[in-house]
């Protein structure tokens, strides 16, 4: 099994009274990933990013520290009275909804710019893209610091999945997986999903099925919606023993090649040493070419997890299979193109996908839900 990244998987716990500390409040969705950097998903970081890393992530792609690779800088924004308050404090809770989970040792305070930043991580500053359009939007200033939880998250379905990297890593070595495949996704899977994971299969031992749930933009589908399919699909149409299914809680960014390696390394911490790479892997409208997150991973030879490439796969009529351009000869009109935009589009309008699109146990989940889409 692959090393963590940075060498170590990082554990920040502790059973310490937070009482007494000024507390911040902050987003359910921030506290999902205050836990990932906890429990070691995001090692080797041990809080929120310092100045000097900030610059570098945004700028090289890199840790400024280590020069390990890292693309989307993991912050905790304040305006600047509260972020000079909890400088001076030194110490400070984190809360949500008035209930405090995590201290924060606080390192540093500094104003960023904003639209900088995000030009720079999602490759425009066109405020209709959600990445940019949150950056744009968050406050002027970063509090940096490592954190320790001691308090986690409040059980409830959407976690019933949940693993940390300590426990995946355990799994992966009790089944004998010497080579396990990790699969990021963001939709109820399509058969063109299905069969990259299982072409991906045949040449690996396990495949890990890790569903990103958290935050995602107006349209996508919903996270119960998603586990709900992905629980389906595994019981019905993959071998026992051969794929692990776990989620994943951090927010979608739609950051396109920088989250793609962003998404390699979670999956790195959760013991993949292969992750799989398609067609506009994170991306959103046209922003990103849809094989930039390829050539993004020369960038990184140093990853230490190997990234699988795919091509564009499609149904094609005339093969009577999936396929793609390195071995289907057929042209556009045989082909039926799937996408997670093409499968939303297709559900809103009451349509139901063609079995050799979407698996018909998958469809009729999708329409047992009275509002599968994030509002
Ligand atoms: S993502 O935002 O999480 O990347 P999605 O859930 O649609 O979106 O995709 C999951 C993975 O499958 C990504 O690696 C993506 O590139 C790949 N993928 C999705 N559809 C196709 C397709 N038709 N052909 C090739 N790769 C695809």
């Amino acid at each position: 099994m692959g090393e963590p990244h940075g060498g170590k998987l990082v554990s920040r716990h502790s059973s310490r009274s937070l009482d007494g500390m000024d507390a911040i409040e902050v987003s359910y969705d921030l506290r999902s990933d205050v836990e990932n950097i906890a429990d070691g998903v995001f090692s080797p970081l041990e809080g929120f990013v310092g100045r000097d890393d900030f610059e570098s992530i945004v700028k090289k792609g890199r840790l400024a520290s280590s020069g390990l690779a890292w693309t989307v800088p993991i912050v905790l924004d304040l305006d600047e009275a509260t972020a000079a308050k909890a400088r001076q404090a030194g110490e400070v809770a984190l809360a949500t909804a008035g209930e405090r989970f995590a201290s924060l040792k606080v390192e540093d305070a500094f104003a960023f710019n904003r639209l900088e930043s995000a030009k720079s991580i999602y490759g425009t500053d066109d405020p209709k893209h959600p990445g940019v359009d949150k950056m744009a939007n968050m406050k002027s200033h970063l509090l940096s610091g490592r954190i320790e939880v001691a308090r986690s998250m409040p059980q409830s379905p959407l976690r019933r999945r949940r693993m940390t990297p300590e426990q995946t890593r355990a799994q992966f070595a009790a089944k004998g997986w010497k080579t396990v495949v990790g699969f990021q996704t963001r939709n109820v899977p399509h058969v063109a999903h299905e069969m990259l994971q299982k072409a991906a299969l045949n040449l690996y031992d396990g495949l890990f099925v890790n569903p990103l749930i958290g935050k995602k933009k107006q349209g996508d589908f919903k996270d119960e919606v998603i586990l709900a399919a992905y629980e389906t699909l595994i019981e019905n149409y993959y071998p026992a023993g051969r794929a692990m299914f776990a989620s994943l809680h951090t927010e979608m960014r739609y950051a396109g090649p920088k989250e793609a390696i962003h998404h390699a390394i979670m999956r790195k911490n959760f013991g993949c040493t292969h992750f799989i790479v398609g067609r506009d892997h994170a991306g959103v409208g046209t922003y990103y070419h849809p094989f930039a997150a390829h050539e993004i991973f020369k960038d990184y030879p140093d990853l230490e997890i190997q990234p699988v490439f795919f091509p564009a796969f499609y149904y094609c009529k005339k093969c009577l299979s999936y396929a793609n351009e390195r071995n289907c000869p057929h042209g556009p009109e045989a082909r039926d193109e799937l996408s997670g935009t093409k499968m939303r589009k297709m559900v809103s309008s009451g349509e139901i996908p063609a079995e050799h699109l979407m698996r018909p146990e998958i469809a009729k989940l999708i329409v047992s839900f009275k509002e599968p889409f994030v509002q």
